[in-house]
């Protein structure tokens, strides 16, 4: 297995000659903000040996290394779950990868589905803190992890300067990670909240983990595209989550522009 992590890293330094700046994961309908990169050179995941292929709507399949205001920054344009079948080694090669180039930090973004009455569809949300819901380890109730080496407050304070310089409403809470690839059902729900947690979504928690692993910062950033099942009487499909990560993404992408100032201030 690390053979073949180093083959792949080998593969993407080839082609870019990156060993430090920033790595972002641009999760479902979040592609966008590597397209402004200067100078890129893009890179389908299908051409880089061993790599596994994304199988997802909204979900492209590509790493672009470019340039923002002259900071390098190499964007994962789509990611892997468990739900498509990938087990926790192959979900977090790309941060294995980011890791081996020699990248400083990691911010990783997704969509996520609010369990927070509080926290509205379109809102943007620092992860704080994070629990598993896929009970792959059994059925125990799972810890809320909120310290080191997940989370630095630094780093988050970094996240909230650069909203409040750019006047964005930022909420925080706890991404809770479900196994998918249904939504939670309102039960679930319910009991995920009970424990703490103010969004669930099936994505990034083994992220957090592997680069924790690694000592690579790491920031998230959740897009919240809907409130989560039994929230609202409303149902939720798909399609909401791409259209309202759609109508996020200005804000979005201001956060992150100015959070890359911060990162490399
Ligand atoms: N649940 C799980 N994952 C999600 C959701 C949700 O409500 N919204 C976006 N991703």
């Amino acid at each position: 297995m690390m053979n073949s992590i180093d083959n792949m890293t080998e593969y993407v330094f080839d082609k870019t000659q990156v060993n430090k700046g920033t790595a972002i994961i641009l999760g479902s309908g979040l592609g966008d903000f590597a397209d402004q990169l200067d100078n890129a050179v893009t890179i389908p995941y299908k051409d880089i040996p061993g790599y596994p292929k994304p199988t997802v709507e909204g979900h492209a399949g590509e790493f672009i290394y470019g340039f923002y205001n002259g900071y390098p920054i190499l964007a994962a344009k789509g990611r892997f779950h468990y739900y498509e079948g990938y087990d926790f080694n192959t979900v977090t090669i790309p941060v294995r990868l980011i890791n081996k180039l020699g990248l400083d930090h990691l911010i990783i973004t997704n969509a996520a589905g609010s369990t927070n009455p509080k926290n509205l569809p379109g809102n943007l949300m620092l992860v704080t803190g994070h629990l598993d819901c896929t009970f792959r380890h059994g059925w125990e109730q799972p810890p809320v992890y909120t310290k080191p080496p997940y989370y630095s407050e630094s780093l988050l304070n970094l996240v909230r300067k650069s909203a409040k310089k750019n006047e964005i409403e930022l909420k925080e809470g706890v991404y809770s990670w479900t196994q998918g690839p249904a939504y939670e059902t309102p039960a679930e729900v319910d009991l995920f909240r009970s424990w703490g947690a103010d969004a669930v979504g099936m994505s990034t928690v083994p992220e957090i983990i592997t680069a924790a692993e690694f000592g690579l910062p790491v920031i998230t950033l959740s897009t919240l595209t809907n409130f989560a099942a039994g929230i609202t009487n409303q149902p939720l499909t798909h399609q909401e989550v791409i259209e309202t990560a759609d109508l996020v993404k200005p804000k979005f992408k201001q956060l992150l522009e100015s959070l890359i100032e911060e990162l490399n201030r």
